[in-house]
């Protein structure tokens, strides 16, 4: 039997659970706190009120927020050059999946020196953390929970993976209220990102019965409610229902690891910039048929998941109902079918293609592929 490992922070769960925020920090005793935003996200209000929390408990703080989506590696250097100016000793990021990888990477930086490069790949940090508090603002990235941080190498324009249970947060507080001021879009995007992470924990190699659970309830509740959730800004109902399942998906990718899609996208993230959970969103269903023939049964268990009534069909057949779900609620979000919608070019695939099976994600992909495959299944979404 094989033996099966399972880690999450602590997670603290609710409408109105941001007032949680400065008893967190000062649980984790810290003093000075480096808090890592985004433009986009200070418009909110939110950064705003986790201050106030901040200041409620008397801790003091610094401000960061020079980041774009798609968190660069000379911006976490600059990040951790202000943490170690102003003394900091605890890291709070408040934003989207982009600014918690960024406030994850200047953590690593800021207790163990060199580039951000240096860690890239699997178990390549050495010397302990300070503190992280993630307040997600966006439901899908997983970041909150995960053992995963992705920065773009602006030198070989890809998003590098570094994975390591020392870049678990120590607190994760989601509060759905925050998902009220997020975009229809980006909602749509993020919420296919979470189903790619259910989706792929699912069908990873290293799945085991601790994330399976996750998974699925995952994907059923992305399934049920985002398609509300993205018709309506201020249905609180299915946002709430959205952020439980994106931290379903979150813990079950954290420990299963991805696959495929992940892999590739990373690398049209690097190149084209692309938004994260679209680019997830437009492969999911190739890469699925790729991967199908290897995880039959596992598809077939995912159909029943995503709603999809597969009583008295045979297992091909059932299987392939779980990819239609897929289409179906990709086309339900307005999200395109196809890579060329969004700026990919028939020029770019060999290089993508060709760093896509160097990605770490590739490991778990349940279906062993060759770089001449995953040219093939780029011009099929082209
Ligand atoms: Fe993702």
């Amino acid at each position: 039997m094989l033996i099966s490992k399972f880690v999450a922070p602590e997670i603290i769960f609710g409408q109105g659970a941001l007032s949680q925020v400065g008893d967190s920090a000062k649980r984790l005793g810290a003093s000075r706190v480096f808090l890592t935003s985004d433009p986009g996200v200070m418009e909110t209000g939110w950064v705003d009120k986790a201050l106030w929390f901040l200041k409620e408990q008397g801790l003091d703080y610094v401000v960061w927020t020079r980041l774009t989506p798609n968190p660069r590696d000379f911006q976490v250097a600059e990040g951790a050059r202000v943490y170690t100016e102003h003394g900091c000793d605890a890291v709070l990021a408040v934003g989207g999946g982009s600014v918690i990888d960024a406030a994850k990477a200047v953590a690593v930086l800021a207790t163990n020196g060199g580039e951000i490069q240096d860690y890239e790949g699997i178990d390549r940090i050495g010397s302990p953390l300070p503190p992280i508090i993630a307040v997600p603002t966006t439901a899908g990235s997983g970041a909150e929970v995960s053992q995963f941080c992705v920065v773009v190498d602006t030198r070989r324009r890809l998003k590098m993976t570094i994975i390591s249970k020392s870049l678990i947060p120590d607190i994760c507080i989601i509060d759905p209220l925050l998902l009220a001021t997020v975009s229809s879009e980006l909602t749509a995007y993020t919420g296919m990102d979470a189903l790619t992470h259910a989706i792929e924990a699912y069908s990873s190699l290293a799945a085991t019965f601790l994330t399976d659970v996750h998974a699925l309830r995952a994907m059923n509740g992305i399934a049920r409610y985002l398609p509300a959730a993205v018709a309506r800004k201020d249905n609180m109902e299915a946002k709430t229902e959205i952020a439980k399942a994106s931290l379903h998906a979150g813990l079950a990718f954290s420990n299963a690891i991805l696959g495929l899609v992940h892999a590739i996208t990373h690398q049209l993230g690097g190149l084209l910039d692309m938004p994260h959970g679209q680019a997830n969103a437009i492969l999911l269903p190739y890469v699925m048929d790729f991967n199908l023939p290897a995880c039959l049964d596992r598809y077939c268990e995912m159909a029943e998941a995503l709603g999809e009534k597969t009583d008295g069909q045979r297992r091909l057949e059932s299987a392939a109902a779980a990819i239609r779900a897929v289409r179906l609620l990709r086309r339900q979000v307005g999200i395109p079918e196809k890579l060329s919608q969004v700026g990919l070019q028939a020029e770019h695939i060999p290089l993508l293609s060709a760093n896509a099976v160097r990605d770490a994600c590739i490991i778990t992909n349940p279906r062993d592929v060759s770089v001449e495959q995953v040219e093939a299944i780029l011009r099929a979404a082209l």
